[in-house]
């Protein structure tokens, strides 16, 4: 029987409902998928790797076939010692269609037999980036109907630390509460 694994491969800075949307999808059509966070060196992440990767462990903790795992160099190089025979990216418009062809085709050239899938996110999230995100929580508009709650949790956190010890008072403060009542 031939099992398909794919990578998805990305820098999830942070991980969002469009990424965690490819992410169903994919998991529907390969028998396994892995969400693949690239450690790069050169970018300045909002979000450590380590960071990332706990995030979207626990976005994907229902996906049976889906797991996350990290990598660096190229991308080609990790799909083959992983065993996957395809790569999977998203394509929310045509403005993305460019450089995603562009990385596909430079991917085949570098590696034939490895597949790079296309799949479209949801239509509501076609205008979703982890850069706009980021930029939207730094000044302070609403990030919520754009990332998982745990995502826009630490989103918070990062913004504004004290978020993180009045979010702990509130949650005490709840069980307290029910610890009185019961
Ligand atoms: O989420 P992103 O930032 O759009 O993901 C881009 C990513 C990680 C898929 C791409 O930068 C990549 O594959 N980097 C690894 C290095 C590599 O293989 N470069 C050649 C690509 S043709």
């Amino acid at each position: 029987m031939i099992r398909t694994k794919a990578i998805y491969p990305g820098s999830f800075d942070p991980p969002t409902n469009g990424h965690l949307d490819l992410i169903e999808r994919g998991s529907k059509i390969f028998d396994e998928l892995v969400v693949a966070i690239l450690c790069n060196p050169e970018k300045d992440p909002l979000f450590s790797v380590a960071d990332r990767r706990r995030m979207l462990e626990a976005m994907t903790a229902n996906f049976d076939n889906v797991s996350v795992d990290t990598f660096d160099g190229l991308t080609v190089d990790y799909a083959i010692r992983v065993g996957a025979t395809a790569v999977l990216r998203g394509i929310r418009a045509i403005s993305d269609y460019e450089y995603e062809l562009q990385m596909a085709l430079m991917n085949r050239k570098l590696q034939p037999g490895l597949e790079t899938v296309f799949m479209m996110p949801a239509e509501q999230y076609s205008y979703l980036s982890s850069r706009l995100v980021r930029e939207i929580a730094q000044l302070g508009a609403s990030i919520e109907s754009l990332v998982p709650e745990l995502v826009a949790q630490k989103l918070h956190e990062k913004m504004d630390p004290a978020h993180k010890f009045e979010s702990a008072a509130q949650s005490d403060r709840k069980s307290k509460s029910r610890k009185k009542k019961s």
